[in-house]
């Protein structure tokens, strides 16, 4: 028998920042009095340049730490809250919690497959010395790996990324891997081809159906209104605002005042 309650009690993981507070050279870029991120599976944080869109997901990561504030993770499925504003960065992936960078981070060196390979090698083998030797690391992951880089038309997998928008989707490609729980996207279709972020939409999708909470900053807008099932809105280092897609939309005079009227 079909139990249509499973879906009802599928609970995602959310993240709730508490006066969380940042400055760079004594001028506040973040300070969030009280948000909840995850209370939809996927959600836009969108806001002009400069609001502290990025820094709020490095202080999620603590990548950047806080000046003041606590950051908490409810777990899905009863598992206890933990206060992550007190953990490393390194604690975040293995628990689920995972960034994409806005910036791209490129390994000039590396072909696309060991590029990929860095996020499915365990902590042990983040030696490069040792961790393309371990067949262990490759055979466990292979499988995913060679799905993602077909379903990309990645191509030959030991040649070096050609382009920026080519390094951005393998650093996606390593989020993915990773096995979010909850996945923080900082501008992922930025520098893609049309065909490449429709791909890249439907990834988010799919994941944000098995359970996984996302959010995703991103400057298209289309994406945002495309992808999101609530979108808040961001300025000047304060969540202004939220709701649905439609209804940010509608709020001419926040979206004009901060983003232009080319973008509504
Ligand atoms: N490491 C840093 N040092 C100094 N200023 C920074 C640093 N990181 C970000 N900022 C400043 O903080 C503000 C918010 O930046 P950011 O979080 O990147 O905004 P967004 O992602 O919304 O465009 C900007 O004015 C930016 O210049
Ligand atoms: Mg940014």
């Amino acid at each position: 028998m079909v139990d249509d309650t499973t879906v009802e009690t599928v609970t995602r993981p959310q993240i709730h920042i508490q006066n969380a507070v940042k400055s760079f050279s004594g001028r506040v870029v973040v300070d969030v009095d009280e948000l909840t991120l995850g209370d939809h599976p996927i959600e836009g944080l969108i806001g002009p340049n400069g609001a502290g869109k990025t820094t709020l997901m490095r202080m999620i990561m603590h990548s950047t730490p806080l000046d003041r504030g606590t950051i908490t993770l409810s777990n899905a499925n009863g598992a206890s809250d933990v206060v992550i504003s007190d953990l490393p960065t390194y604690w975040m992936a293995p628990h689920g919690l995972v960034k994409s960078n806005q910036v791209i981070m490129d390994f000039d060196k590396l072909t696309i497959l060991d590029s990929i390979l860095l996020a499915v090698a365990a902590a042990k083998y983040e030696h490069p010395h040792r961790m393309f030797d371990e067949p262990q690391v490759y055979n466990d992951a292979e499988e995913r790996l060679h799905q993602y880089m077909e379903y990309f038309d990645l191509g030959d997998p030991y040649r070096f990324a050609g382009s920026a928008g080519e390094k951005k989707l393998l650093d996606i490609i390593r989020c993915l891997l990773l096995d979010p729980k909850f996945l923080m996207l900082d501008e992922p279709t930025a520098g893609l081809p049309e065909d490449v972020t429709d791909k890249v939409m439907q990834i988010i999708r799919d994941l944000a159906a098995s359970g996984t909470s996302v959010v995703i900053v991103e400057h298209d807008l289309n994406v945002i209104w495309n992808l999101s099932d609530d979108v808040h809105f961001m300025a000047e280092g304060s969540v202004l605002m939220h709701g649905s897609p439609e209804e940010i939309r509608d709020n001419k005079t926040v979206i004009e005042k901060y983003l232009g009227e080319g973008h509504v």
